[in-house]
């Protein structure tokens, strides 16, 4: 028996649930929002879309943390998202309440899950749930890296003409306009993106990718969820499957790259423990140099979640 929840029946956990259930590999998800008829809705929507689509997943929508009971991996999206001229950092006070007691409830009806955080800001909204939670930190990560490098994989698809099946990519560092995309560590099915895109259009891509997340908030005025909907539902798949594929998640650091006491996205391998195995990269010096600018800036939103009276 594989029992997921999804906390948020939002745009974001509405879309990570029905992409779940459309890769049919859970046999119940949950969907817990705190408007309740909004995730009874959605689940009831999902659910009729089964015999239409084959698959046998049961999604039930509650407001009740009781129907949570047991569930191997919760999904944590509940909170609001940004509008236009709004940052992610900018939804700490109200976010950190919601995912702290979030994961408050959740702890009280499961009793070793494996939780993914995808609310915002990431990286210390992650932070604030593995503290909550009190679980090993193998079994608290967040959503960001799949999300970013699937934007930036998007992108040069777009540029090259070719399959974005076919883009192999990697991004470290916080979910932020800090984000680090790796061009060295990019390649179109082997061959070295750099032989493929002059350099001042792979630089145009990487800043675009760093703002991917503001471009989408400027055309619909709240933030994107098909793609982070998906990221999130990959990370639920290749847990359960245990298929032990690497992926840039947002992780507990302990001294990787000179970094700790701090959730920052790294490559990490993903399987049935959870986090098995964080990936510390040969960095060049300029890249090294970006990951810490990034995690000065992810530091500074964990000193003012510190200041806040919750
Ligand atoms: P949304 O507004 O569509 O949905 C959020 C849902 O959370 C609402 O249905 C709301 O009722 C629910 N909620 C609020 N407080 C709750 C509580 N205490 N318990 C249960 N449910 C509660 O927002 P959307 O677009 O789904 O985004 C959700 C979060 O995910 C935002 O913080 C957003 O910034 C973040 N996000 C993160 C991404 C990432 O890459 N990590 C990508 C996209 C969004
Ligand atoms: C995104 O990158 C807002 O974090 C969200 O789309």
């Amino acid at each position: 028996m594989r029992k997921v929840t999804v906390v948020g029946a939002g745009n974001v956990g509405a879309t990570c649930a029905n992409v779940l259930a459309h890769k049919d590999i859970v046999n119940e998800i949950v969907l817990l929002d705190i408007q309740g008829d909004l995730a009874r809705g959605k689940a009831l929507d999902s659910w009729e879309q089964a015999p239409i689509d084959y698959y046998s997943t049961r999604i039930t929508g509650t407001d009740d943390y009781s129907l949570t009971a047991n569930s191997d991996i919760v999904v944590i999206t509940a909170g609001v998202p940004r509008k236009p001229g709004m940052s992610r950092d900018d939804l700490i006070t109200t976010n950190a309440r919601i995912v702290k007691s979030v994961t408050q409830s959740i702890m009280q009806h499961s009793d070793n899950p494996i939780i993914i955080v995808v609310s915002n800001p990431l990286d210390v909204m992650t932070l604030a749930a593995w503290e909550t939670s009190g679980l090993d930190s193998s079994r608290v990560f967040g959503m960001a890296g799949i999300l970013d490098t699937a934007r930036y994989r998007a992108f040069l698809a777009e540029a090259l003409d070719v399959s974005p099946k076919d883009i192999q990519a990697l991004l470290l560092g916080g979910h932020g306009d800090t984000m680090v995309p790796l061009p060295r560590y990019t390649t179109v099915s082997g061959i070295p993106v750099t032989d493929m895109i002059e350099a001042d259009k792979l630089h145009a891509i990487v800043e675009r990718t760093k703002k991917g997340g503001g471009e989408l908030v400027q055309l619909m005025g709240t933030s994107a969820w098909y793609a982070p909907g998906a990221a999130a539902a990959q990370m639920v798949e290749t847990i359960l499957k245990d298929e032990k594929r690497i992926f840039p998640c947002c992780v507990r650091l302990t001294g990787q790259h000179g970094l700790s006491d701090i959730f920052l996205g790294l490559p990490v391998k993903l399987g049935r423990q959870g986090l098995e195995q964080i990936i510390e990269l040969k960095l060049n010096e300029d890249e090294l140099a970006l990951l810490k600018a990034s995690a000065e800036h992810v530091k500074k939103v964990i000193e003012s979640y510190r200041q806040l009276d919750i």
